[in-house]
């Protein structure tokens, strides 16, 4: 069966064709338009997500070789995001399933991250538990199996992705910041200085990244211009480590409350290389496998979306042509 994906959730434009066992083409069109606002600006986004939708999914499809009619489901991005995003791939989702006469599946974008893992990992079957970080989410999810989620923690104010973007901000460092931070990182030192780690309840598996970033933007107020620009790679170093070892330690702590062996990571901030290094070894000294995305997975992207969309097709369930947008969606 042959899929069209269509994610607008955010700032990423994205279409992708997906058979069930190829993903014949993937096209991503990335929003630069808000690198000078420090962060998305949702109505500039809905705008941008207007122009680029229809050449986006016509690129997707001639890339794929497949015409309209070669369509049999259509999978779209239904929430969490931005409404007028998300209004903007439903609308066109929703317009080609009516006119092929193909059904259409609402995806959460969530769960899409979790499914970039059976995407580039087919032979990867649950139970595992996902760390989920993005520019929104920071979560850990147990999936017993397909289709099932259960949330073990999640962040109490900023999302991982958020303290990256936040941070660089104050570093001068540009949009979006989790890139910047690592690149900047590689030349630092992680131990300049020890931001706090906010490890909360030892046995639970929530986060909280607020009181870091003000621990930063505290540790920066107090020094010259010249000592912060001399110091940005240390100070970079030393925030990413912190979110590391909280990340690393507590996904460890539910996979072992989980009683499960495999972890996966999904979204945006899962491409960092450090966070990724740390958990492979914490990961392997437990004998525990790790799952992780190619870059271009763990962001946001149609894929995911076209491989989700595939899973509940195939097993025979669609949504009504009045699907709403859900910009809170999160895991029932
Ligand atoms: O999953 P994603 O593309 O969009 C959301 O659904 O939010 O994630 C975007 C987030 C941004 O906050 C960005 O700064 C962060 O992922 N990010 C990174 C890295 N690459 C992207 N964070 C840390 N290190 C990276 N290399
Ligand atoms: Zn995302």
């Amino acid at each position: 069966m042959i899929v069209l994906g269509i994610e607008t959730s955010c700032d990423d434009t994205s279409a992708a064709v997906f058979n069930g066992k190829d993903l014949l083409s993937n096209v991503i069109s990335s929003q630069l338009i808000h690198n000078r606002f420090g962060g998305v600006v949702p109505e500039l986004a809905s705008r941008s997500h207007i122009q680029m939708v229809l050449p986006v999914v016509r690129q997707a499809m001639s890339e794929a070789g497949v015409k309209q009619s070669d369509v049999e489901g259509i999978a779209v991005t239904y929430g969490p995001g931005l409404a007028g995003s998300l209004l903007v791939g439903l609308s066109v989702a929703k317009g080609l399933a009516l006119s092929i006469g193909c059904p259409l599946i609402g995806v959460n974008h969530l769960e899409g991250h979790i499914f970039s893992n059976r995407l580039v990992y087919p032979d990867l079957k649950p139970p595992f538990v996902t760390l989920l970080v993005s520019g929104g989410h920071t979560q850990l999810i147990h999936v017993p199996r397909w289709g099932t989620y259960h949330i073990m923690g999640r962040t109490r104010d900023d999302a991982a992705g958020e303290a990256f973007d936040k941070v660089a901000k104050l570093l001068g460092l540009g949009y979006p910041g989790g890139p910047k931070i690592e690149q900047a990182a590689r030349a630092g030192n992680e131990k300049y200085t020890r931001f706090p780690r906010a490890f909360l309840d030892k046995d639970r598996f929530d986060f909280s990244f607020s009181g870091l970033k003000t621990s930063v933007m505290l540790h920066v107020r107090k020094m010259e211009q010249a000592d912060v620009e001399k110091n940005t790679p240390n100070i970079c170093a030393s925030f990413q480590k912190a979110v590391t070892d909280v990340l690393v330690k507590k996904t460890i702590s539910a996979a072992q409350a989980a009683g499960v062996d495999q972890i996966t990571m999904a979204g945006g901030v899962a491409v960092n290389g450090a966070l990724q290094e740390q958990m492979r070894i914490e990961a392997s000294s437990r004998k525990m496998s790790l799952y992780v995305p190619t870059p271009s997975f763990c962001t946001d992207n149609g894929a995911m979306v076209a491989c989700a969309g595939h899973y509940y097709l195939s097993a025979g369930h669609n949504s009504p042509l009045c699907l709403a947008p859900q910009p809170s969606l999160n895991f029932s």
